[in-house]
């Protein structure tokens, strides 16, 4: 496994490889890699004959108050992690490697960016497809792999690879819990104790709307109520939204059916906020 900082030599070892005809996989990361990112990664080794990562804390898709100066930072261990998952490539660029002082380029979606998260983290989406659109130019891959825990991130960049007529494939995979329900995030880590144990409720809250959407409850107002009463008993928590919408444009749902829908939340336990999904559909 090679650890390459600079575009250039990157590229090179990339057009190496694609000139012997090896199908190239791309996971983009920003470290602090637990299972949820090494799925990713082991369904790209299946599915390729390179697999590359990148590891860079994007400083575009932070706002001014979020966690980018402490978000963990351990390429060490994240490269041992990779290692023996079968990664060959960590691109791990510095801030200057990824962005000139002159950058002056943006991607943005208009629609799907200004809703759910986009609206408590304006320019988070842009920050983030902007990097996702460097990197695919950097990599070049046959096929990018995505987690459906940020459920919203991974329908940006499915439009912007649709609408921009990228040469790439983007996977969706499925969510990678805890063994009490917590979605694993890089975040988990900031919750204290009393409020890592509680945090669980949030998917049980999501497991709870699936169950009576499914049942037949067609009210949004109801799921979303029940669903607060779940998600109050964790401590410290303030909740950002919850919302059921479409699952491919994103907008509200004012009439639930069994199939379907996808009801999103973000939550505040404490000072980290944390993000969770479920789809719903019968079959
Ligand atoms: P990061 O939070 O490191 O996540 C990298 C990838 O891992 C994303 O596609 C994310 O959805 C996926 N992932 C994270 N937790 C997961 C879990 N519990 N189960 C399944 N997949 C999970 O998302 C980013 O980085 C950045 O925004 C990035 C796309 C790298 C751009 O900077």
């Amino acid at each position: 496994m090679k650890i390459i900082r600079t575009i250039r030599i990157l590229k090179k070892e990339i057009g190496r490889a694609k000139n012997r005809g090896l199908k190239v996989g791309f996971v983009p990361t920003m470290g602090a890699l637990h299972q949820g990112h090494l799925n990713l990664m082991r369904r790209a080794k299946k599915e390729n004959d390179l697999v590359a990562i990148s590891v860079f804390v994007n400083p575009k898709q932070f706002g001014p108050k979020e966690d980018f100066t402490r978000y963990p930072r351990d390429l060490n261990s994240d490269a041992k992690l990779a290692r023996t998952v079968g990664v060959d490539i960590i691109f791990a660029p510095n801030d200057e490697e990824m962005y000139q002082t002159d950058f002056d380029t943006f991607v943005e979606t208009l629609n799907l960016a200004n809703k759910l998260c986009g609206r408590s983290r304006s320019r988070h989406f842009r920050g983030v497809l902007t990097v996702v659109m460097k990197l695919f130019n950097i990599v070049e891959p046959d096929t990018a792999y995505f987690g459906q825990k940020d459920y919203q991130q991974a329908q940006i960049v499915k439009k912007m690879v649709s609408d921009l007529n990228m040469n790439l494939r983007v996977k969706v995979l499925p969510t990678v819990r805890e063994r009490d329900g917590l979605a694993m995030s890089s975040r988990n880590r900031y919750l204290s104790l009393a409020q890592r144990m509680n945090a669980y409720l949030l998917y049980k809250s999501l497991l709870w709307a699936k169950k009576n959407i499914l049942a037949g409850e067609k009210n949004p107002a109801k799921i979303i109520s029940g669903m607060k009463n779940v998600i109050k008993v964790i401590p410290q928590s303030r909740i950002d939204y919850i919302e059921i919408v479409d699952p491919v444009t994103l907008e509200k749902k004012s009439k639930l059916s069994h199939c379907g829908a996808a009801v999103l939340l973000a939550v505040h336990v404490g000072k980290t906020r944390l993000i969770d999904n479920i789809i719903i559909c019968e079959s």
